[in-house]
């Protein structure tokens, strides 16, 4: 798609580790090039994956999640070119300089090609984690919870030794690990030098009020949490996780991980989308959040990742899907026509979206008089009385044969060889 650019060029203080900024300003950390890669089918080339990396800092994301360098040599070579070019000088591209991170599990192998791929940005990030929940402690590590204690503070240690200051580390599964294991363990990590604890609910698995709970129960219970971000991963197995990802927000955390159009593992992740613009347009209802992200990227955004990974969002998904600002009931065209704000709760200029027609208005089966004059004088014919009460019996007639009636359709409905007065 054709990219649009922007002479946004910024470096945000709070990029540098352990940098508390205004405590209202939440971070937003993508993860659509690592998590997002990670859904079925949606592989990209290394162009591809640089590519989106340039949108998402001209979106103005935080944090780019560039890949797991360990999991192929090619990963590892298309995180060390987005550390190489968005992580230092994107500004050329109209964008700003986000952290760009690599993921890894803890061990030193997968350690040592993750700071590889990423030492050259300007603003490196290394992201480990490892399994905190008995389920997957007994059936996946077949590791005690002591044996996991010592490997996180080793592995997170071991990092540091590298060089490597700004360390995300997560308790994979968080969402159904025991906390009596949790609070010591992130204890133990920010003692060896994690920057950003990341609390995954990794299979989608709990309500926005457990999630919530356990952010903030995190947050008042985890000696030296007050040195480190605490950071939301939330999975959708439920269709919950941008109502999870909210509630964390709400309950403490300032770092959300996303994807766009909210692709990634089984059912995806929150998606970037939704998290922004509620986010925006919900802001003193959420403790008066607010991100960095510049939301007329949105809609480009949201076409690569369709375009890229060949994932194609349903027409209703919210804030990107094709009818997310359409109309076609009578009843709530006629309002549009009255008053925007009856049934549009946000613009979709305000994600970078420029309809074809000012209102949103789809004729259907189930538009009014009042929608199809008003397409009528679009197309440049004003007709009113008897003449439109004609047309607008044809217009029905056609309407229940057809899902959709399109523009040409009522060219040709009013024009003489089908239309005579
Ligand atoms: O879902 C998950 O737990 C993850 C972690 C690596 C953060 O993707």
């Amino acid at each position: 798609p054709k990219q649009r650019t922007t002479a946004r060029c910024s470096l945000r203080p709070d990029y540098i580790p352990n940098h508390i900024p205004d405590p209202s300003y939440v971070r937003i950390f993508d993860t659509t090039l690592r998590d997002g890669e990670q859904s079925p089918g949606a592989t990209m080339t290394s162009p591809e994956k640089l590519a989106i990396a340039r949108q998402l800092s001209r979106l103005g994301v935080d944090v780019i999640e560039a890949g797991f360098p360990a999991s192929s040599p090619d990963d590892l070579e298309a995180v060390r070119s987005i550390a190489l070019e968005v992580g230092n000088r994107p500004e050329e591209e109209g964008g700003h300089v986000p952290v760009i991170c690599g993921l890894a599990r803890c061990n030193a192998r997968d350690i040592d090609r993750a700071w590889e791929a990423v030492r050259g940005a300007r603003n490196p990030r290394v992201h480990v984690f490892i399994a905190t929940s008995d389920i997957h402690l007994e059936h996946k590590l077949k590791m005690s919870r002591d044996e996991v204690a010592r490997i996180a503070r080793e592995m997170v240690a071991y990092l540091r030794n590298l060089g490597c200051q700004d360390i995300e580390f997560s308790p994979e599964d968080a969402g159904r690990s025991d906390r009596r294991f949790l609070y010591p363990l992130l204890e133990e990590v920010i003692l060896a030098g994690a920057t950003t604890l990341n609390i995954p609910d990794t299979v989608g698995y709990t309500l926005p009020s457990e999630f919530g709970q356990l952010i903030a129960d995190i947050k008042a219970n985890t000696r030296g949490i007050e040195n480190a971000i605490i950071s939301t991963h939330c999975q959708n197995d439920l269709g919950l996780a941008t109502a999870n990802t909210l509630a964390g927000a709400y309950a403490g955390a300032r770092q959300l991980e996303v994807t766009v159009n909210g692709i990634g593992e089984r059912a995806g992740n929150a998606s970037l989308e939704e998290v922004v613009m509620a986010i925006k347009y919900r802001k003193e209802q959420i403790g008066g959040l607010y991100t960095g992200i510049n939301t007329k990227h949105i809609s480009m955004s949201s076409k690569m990742v369709t375009e890229y990974t060949g994932l194609v969002i349903q027409p209703h998904k919210a804030i990107v899907g094709a009818n997310a600002f359409a109309h076609e009931s009578g009843i709530h065209q006629d309002g549009m026509l009255k008053f925007k704000g009856t049934y549009e709760i946000m613009s979709p200029d305000d994600i970078g979206l420029s309809r074809s027609n000012e209102s949103g208005i789809v004729l259907g089966k189930l538009s009014g008089r009042h929608a199809l004059r008003s397409k009528l004088s679009e197309l440049g014919y004003y007709i009113d009385g008897k003449e439109l009460d004609d047309v607008f019996k044809r217009f029905k007639e056609v309407a229940e044969k057809k899902k959709r009636v399109s523009d040409d359709d009522i060219e040709a409905l009013i024009s003489n060889e089908i239309f005579q007065p």
